[in-house]
């Protein structure tokens, strides 16, 4: 399996074009810019308009993605939607997203992993790759988070953000691509991040309406905790897999959940602050999408060079973590 390794060909993404300022939230809940902007490091988030759903930004994030691949739709035999927030029910978003690229060549599903779902889907993607069952993987994290935010939880509606970011992959170099991976979870705490209502355990009713049972629930301060040690953890076990150390990194591209998350694992790996990309001032949080639409804003600023190594983590619900060390 070592001989072929899958590295990223394309990347892409596309936010919607409202803007939730935290002005905007200290007219709706007792908070302030200054604690927000002090307790996670959010200035503004982007909130999709009504009539706007997942699927219409992940298809702009996927031609983005596969048009810098130097593909054709077509050339794509997998296609895996990393999503909490899916069109609907049925179908997947990921079948609702080949339709509209025309990827009839494709197999397609969605991953729900939460925060880590593009983490989860580069490693199933790469193990596909590698085994020869697919040549051409699309992998997205698209969300419309916002859609299931509660404007009345100080906690969490000011965290939450809309995009989509993509990726397409390919075999590479044997010494490039996906040098390591490593994907986990803990069903155990599931009530540190969840909502509860709308599926077969507690069906969507007037009721469970009512109860805004559908909205994101979250234990902030539990979650936080464990994020940063599962980052940091998860993070030195694929540089220890792959031979290499923290000052080898050129770019730590962390699931952007709370600056001060960021921070405390940049520190625990001891990659200096220049070594580590933040955008959450301008996203918030955007769950699966946030890595991917990280990724995309460094090539496209030309932060990532060939032959650099690029490390991606995160953490979210489930409870569920991931890491993947690439050479680009
Ligand atoms: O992406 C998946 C992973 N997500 C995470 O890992 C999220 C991790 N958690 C967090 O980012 C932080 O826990 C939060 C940003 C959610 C909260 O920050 P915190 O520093 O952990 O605050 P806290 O929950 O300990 O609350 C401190 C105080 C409380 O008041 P008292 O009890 O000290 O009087 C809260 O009621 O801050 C209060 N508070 C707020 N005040 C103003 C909580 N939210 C707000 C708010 N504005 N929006």
């Amino acid at each position: 399996m070592a001989d072929i390794r899958a590295g990223i060909l394309g990347t892409g993404h596309s936010y919607p074009e409202g803007i939730l300022t935290n002005a905007d939230l200290e007219k709706m809940v007792e908070t302030s810019d200054d604690w927000i902007t002090s307790r996670t490091g959010i200035k503004q988030r982007r909130k999709a308009a009504p009539g706007e759903y997942t699927s219409l930004f992940a298809v702009k994030a996927a031609r983005q993605a596969i048009e810098r691949a130097g593909l054709e739709p077509a050339d794509i035999d997998l296609i895996l939607c990393a999503t909490v927030t899916p069109d609907q029910i049925l179908p997947s978003t990921g079948c609702i997203i080949q339709a509209e690229l025309g990827a009839n060549k494709a197999a397609a599903m969605d991953l729900v992993a939460a925060c880590s779902g593009f983490l989860y889907g580069l490693t199933v993607a790469d193990t596909m790759i590698q085994t020869g069952k697919s040549k051409h993987a699309l992998v997205i994290g698209a969300e419309i988070l916002t859609q299931y935010v509660d404007y009345t939880d100080r906690q969490t509606c000011i965290l939450f953000g809309d995009g989509a970011g993509a990726a397409v992959l390919g075999a590479v170099e044997n010494s490039h691509g996906i040098l390591a991976s490593r994907i986990r979870s803990d069903g155990r705490y599931e009530e540190q991040l969840f909502s509860p209502g709308g599926g077969t355990r507690r069906p969507a009713s007037a009721e469970t309406l009512a109860a805004g049972d559908h909205f994101f629930k979250m234990k902030g301060n539990e979650l936080f905790k464990v994020a940063v040690r599962s980052m940091a953890e998860i993070s030195r076990e694929v540089l220890e897999e792959a031979g290499l150390t923290a000052d080898d990194v050129k770019l730590f591209i962390p699931h952007q959940a709370n600056q001060r998350i960021t921070d405390a694992v940049a520190s625990k790996l001891n990659v200096d602050t220049e070594r580590v990309y933040s955008n959450i001032a301008m996203h918030g949080n955007t769950s699966s999408a946030s890595i991917p639409i990280g990724l995309d804003e460094c090539v496209e600023a030309g932060k990532i060079q060939k032959d650099d190594i690029v490390l991606l983590a995160s953490f979210g619900g489930g409870v569920t973590w991931g890491a993947v060390l690439i050479r680009w």
